[in-house]
Order: structure tokens, then C-alpha cells, then sequence
């Protein structure tokens, strides 16, 4: 299915790069693929991430490639292949996109630079704008803002190419999902479970698209928990993990619990999921993203109340910022070959910015939600002493069941995380179509 797809995605490249180098006043585009992040005083380097507009065209992996964009003309990509002893240059062999291009073979970044044929006003996108120069690509062709916002913006519409590479990084983050969920319920480690993780998706850490959220108990209160402690036996498991295909990622996240957990946390945790799925049956185009965003407050407003945790509900506890504490991040954001992917925030094709309302400072999108949008929708509930202790004796503090709070602390807190495609009439699940509870 998914090579299936990829010479229509590949002719609405072309037709997108052609309409925005037209719109921005280039002739042809050139795009490398990336150069190596070395550590500081090092001479290591960081895991590889391509540049995205690179990889938006081809998954070939590796730095130095120059891809040509010529609009009226096959894309020219110019693969850097040193004879190298240290590192591995596996043959290129013949992957289901390499039909797409004119590929040349070169040896060295120089040589590539000279299998490029450039004419008239060239624009170039990369990281290393000094061979850019080198090759008479003036100063302000170089990542210029008139280009690449355009580009952005057509990135936030996803091709069926797009969604089938999702749609199987979905399915390798559910089976990595599975297998922590059954490393948890052994009494298993963060650890332990992590690499029950990449084990079953059968990759290793630097092929994930960001490092594994594994948190037991407490610790899930703590948003973007990277330590992998070795204390076993927890109560919860919060478990952010994606998975990549192609570049595309899944970003997913489940909350579990043990019969050892207290009941009120157990419940929360349901009523949670309910109010995701209620969420994402929410989505169609049309609807501003903050004002989903602002439905999940009112309803885990609902939600906190009726469990006992605030004193207030809906609309009124969210005004009255109840809810901030418990739920301090954004609904979601758009997904794809970034995790957190681009153009969130601009308001048109060429450019501007949404802000985010001010009561929501940390929203990632402030679009309206379109067709072949893809995004996360990902509520969630935390019990954060940094967030709470201002209200422990604040103006607000009988508006909390502080007795209830304190005994569910312990427990951290509570994210359930999906993937969807925004479809003409409503949304497509596409992490639930693959992670059956
Ligand atoms: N995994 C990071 C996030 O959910 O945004
Ligand atoms: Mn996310
Ligand atoms: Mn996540």
C-alpha cells in the first residue's frame, strides 16, 4: 500500500513545489538532506535526522544528498555514496520511490554540487548554506521564509503515501505498546519496560522518533519523563512511545493501572479515555483547534468534579482556571515527519502567526481543522505539586477536595494519546484502529 501511493505523492510534491516556487519568484529548488550534528569537543556524533523538506520527497537515509526541484522537470537526486570503510554504505538497490527521480551517484558533497545543472534563481534548503554559497546561491535564496512557509503549510496536508507510512508506524507502536503494557502488569521495571518497548517494535532507540516516555507511578506527573528508573512493581504506567515509518511517526500514549492502584484513580483513568473519544468525535473540518482544546477543559472540568477532586464544574471552573493545574499542556498538535510537525501556528499559505489564546500559552495548533489534517488529541491529568502548591493557600483553595488530591498523588498522572485523520466528514482513528484495548 504504501509504495502504491507514492508516485501520487510524489506528483503533488511537484505540483506544490511548483505553485510555491512560482508564488516566492524561483526557478528550481535545491534541498540536502542534512550534515552530521557533531558533539561539542567530540568526535561523535548525534543520531542522523534528516532534513524534513528532504524527506517529505524520499526516505533515502543519510546526510550530503542534494535533491534538485525543478518544476516541469524530474526531480534530480544526487546521492552521496563514499567508499568508506567505517561506516556502512549499503547499495542503494532498488527501493519502491527511486523510480520517481533521475538518481546520480557521487562520491563526495563537491562532486554533487557538480552534477547539479543550475539556471536562473535557485533557492536552496538546508543546513549548510556555505556550499550554498559556494555554488553562487545568493544569501537571501537561502532557507528564505517566502519559500518555506509555503512549504510548511502544503506539509500539514497529508497524501495517502503520508497516512499509509503513519498507519504502519501505528502498528508498530501498538505492538510495542502491547508488549509494555504486559512488561507492567509482571511488575516489571521503567526500564524493563522500555525495552520490552523497542524490543517488540524491533528497533533500536536512535529509530524512534523521540525517546520513550516510561513513567511508573509519581513520575507520570512529570510531562517529558526520560529517566528509566529500575524500581519495579508500580501502580501506573504512563507510556508515551511512538514508532517511524519512512520518517512518519506515530505518537501515542496509554495510561494502566494494577488492582493495587486506588479505585478514585482507576475511575479517573476511564473517564479520561471516554472524554478522548468524545474529543476526537468532536473533530471535523471547520472547528477551530482552540476551541477543542477548550472543550477538553470543560469537560475534564466535569470530569474532576464528579470525582471529587475541584468543587466547581464545566465552564465555570474552567474560568475560574481549575483546571490549569491538573491539565498544563495542549490538547494535541500536528504529526508527521516531525513529532511535533510544522506550521501549527501560521495562520496562511504565506505566512502569519495565530498566537495561541492567552489562557492556553502552550497550544501547538491554533489552525482551523482541515481535510488530511493529522494531529494528536491527547487530554490528560496530573497531579503536579509545582501547579498546585500556589492554591494551597490561595484565594482558590476551597475550590479543591485537597484530601482527595493528596491521596492520588502518589500516582502521578493520566494521558491517553491517539492519532487522527481529519476526513471530509469527521476523523479517522487511526492509533485505535491498530491498539484494541
Ligand atoms: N511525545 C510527545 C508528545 O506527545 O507531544
Ligand atoms: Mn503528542
Ligand atoms: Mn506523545
Amino acid at each position: 500500500m504504501i509504495a502504491a501511493h507514492y508516485p501520487a505523492h510524489v506528483a503533488e510534491r511537484r505540483r506544490t513545489y511548483g505553485l510555491a516556487l512560482a508564488a516566492s519568484k524561483f526557478d528550481s529548488v535545491v534541498i540536502q538532506s542534512g550534515t552530521p550534528f557533531r558533539y561539542f569537543v567530540d568526535d561523535m556524533d548525534a543520531p542522523f535526522h534528516p532534513t524534513p523538506h528532504f524527506a517529505h520527497w524520499t526516505p533515502l537515509a543519510g546526510p550530503h544528498h542534494l535533491l534538485h526541484v525543478r518544476p516541469d522537470k524530474k526531480p534530480r537526486l544526487v546521492r552521496v555514496a563514499p567508499e568508506d570503510y567505517w561506516y556502512e554504505q549499503a547499495p542503494l538497490g532498488s527501493p519502491f520511490w527511486a523510480t520517481e527521480f533521475e538518481v546520480v551517484n557521487v562520491t563526495d558533497t563537491a562532486a554533487a554540487w557538480k552534477a547539479l545543472e543550475l539556471k536562473g534563481r535557485t533557492a536552496y534548503i538546508g543546513d549548510a548554506p556555505t556550499h550554498a554559497t559556494s555554488a553562487g546561491i545568493a544569501q537571501d535564496a537561502q532557507n528564505p521564509a517566502p519559500l518555506v512557509v509555503r512549504l510548511d503549510w502544503a506539509r500539514s496536508t497529508k497524501s495517502a503515501y503520508e497516512v499509509a507510512c503513519m498507519e504502519e508506524a501505528q502498528v508498530l507502536g501498538a505492538r510495542g505498546h502491547k508488549a509494555a503494557r504486559g512488561a507492567f502488569v509482571e511488575g516489571a521495571s521503567e526500564l524493563e519496560i522500555h525495552q520490552a518497548y523497542v524490543q517488540a517494535v524491533g528497533c533500536t532507540d536512535d529509530d524512534l522518533p523521540y525517546p520513550t516516555i516510561v513513567a511508573l507511578d509519581e513520575k507520570g506527573a512529570i510531562l517529558h519523563y526520560h529517566a528509566k528508573r529500575t524500581k519495579r512493581h508500580g501502580r501506573v504506567l504512563l507510556a508515551d512511545c511512538g514508532a517511524q515509518v519512512n520518517r512518519y511517526a506515530s505518537d501515542i500514549t496509554r495510561t494502566w493501572t494494577t488492582p493495587k492502584a486506588d479505585a478514585d484513580f482507576v475511575a479517573l483513568v476511564s473517564a479520561l479515555d471516554k472524554i478522548q473519544l468524545d474529543l476526537c468525535a468532536l473533530v471535523k473540518p471547520g472547528l477551530p483547534y482552540p476551541t477543542l482544546h477548550h472543550a477538553a477543559h470543560v469537560k475534564i472540568a466535569d470530569m474532576l468534579h464528579d470525582k471529587g477532586v475541584i468543587k466547581s464544574r464545566g465552564e465555570e471552573a474552567v474560568q475560574m482556571g481549575l483546571t490549569q493545574p491538573f491539565f498544563p499542556h495542549g490538547l494535541g498538535h500536528f504529526l508527521g515527519l516531525q513529532v511535533h510537525d510544522v506550521s501549527g501556528h501560521q495562520s496562511a499559505p504565506e505566512g502569519g502567526t495565530n498566537t495561541p489564546p492567552k489562557q492556553y500559552p502552550f497550544l501547538r495548533t491554533t489552525r482551523v481543522i482541515e481535510e488530511g489534517q493529522v494531529f494528536t488529541i491527547e487530554p490528560g491529568v496530573y497531579f503536579i505539586e509545582m501547579l498546585l502548591r500556589p492554591h494551597r493557600n490561595g484565594k482558590l483553595k476551597d475550590s479543591f477536595v485537597w484530601s482527595t488530591i493528596d491521596r492520588l498523588a502518589s500516582h502521578g498522572g493520566i494521558r491517553i494519546e491517539d492519532n487522527v485523520l481529519v476526513t471530509r466528514e469527521g476523523h479517522r482513528n487511526l492509533t485505535r484502529a491498530a491498539l484494541h484495548h
